[in-house]
């Protein structure tokens, strides 16, 4: 089986580190913004074998018709903010409503991923209730990721390929 999966967010939420963290395992310190990459790799989920093809997408253009063209090719998406960025975390909420209406569904695999949660407790700003909520509300796993400290970078892929084989 092939899965599609593309990553969303806002700019400089950490899309390209959380990418690269997991097939390269290396972290990215400086900031680079994407146009749009795109990986192709091996792997095992559940002891099932697989490829993903990942599209690592540019989080500073404007939600436009390049995303949508990302969107429909996607069979399930990381909706990735900051914890330390309060308007990425608006921003998913609206690639959510987004992926809802290109697909035309009321729910699709998603997982959201809380980047940068190596950052000090003082600098989190979306609290885990805030994101708990958006979970309920849309029916949808969370992870508190790190691309720094690899933290549930390898889980998030993982998860959301289970998401994609459950739908
Ligand atoms: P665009 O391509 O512009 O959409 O940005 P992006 O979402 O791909 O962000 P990118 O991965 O380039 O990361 C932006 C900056 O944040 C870089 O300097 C990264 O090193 C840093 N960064 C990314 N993830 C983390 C993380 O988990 N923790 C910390 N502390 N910094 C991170
Ligand atoms: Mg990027």
């Amino acid at each position: 089986m092939e899965y599609k999966i593309v990553v969303l967010g806002g700019g400089g939420v950490g899309k390209s580190a959380l990418c690269i963290q997991y097939i390269m395992k290396k972290f990215i310190e400086e900031y680079e913004p994407t146009q749009a990459d795109q990986y192709r790799m091996q792997t095992t989920v559940d002891g099932e074998s697989c490829y993903l093809e990942i599209l690592d997408t540019a989080g500073q253009e404007d939600f436009g018709a390049i995303q949508d063209q990302y969107v429909e090719k996607g069979d399930g998406f990381l909706l990735v903010f900051a914890v330390d960025s309060e308007p990425s975390f608006k921003d998913i909420q609206q690639l959510h409503d987004r992926i809802m209406t290109v697909k035309e569904q009321s729910h699709f695999p998603i997982l959201i991923c809380a980047n940068k949660d190596d950052l000090d407790t003082s600098q989190h700003i979306i609290s885990k209730q805030q994101v708990a909520d958006l979970c309920s509300k849309w029916n949808c796993q969370s992870k508190e990721t790190s691309a720094k400290t690899r933290q549930n970078v390898d889980e998030s892929f993982q998860e959301i390929v289970r998401e994609i084989r459950r739908q």
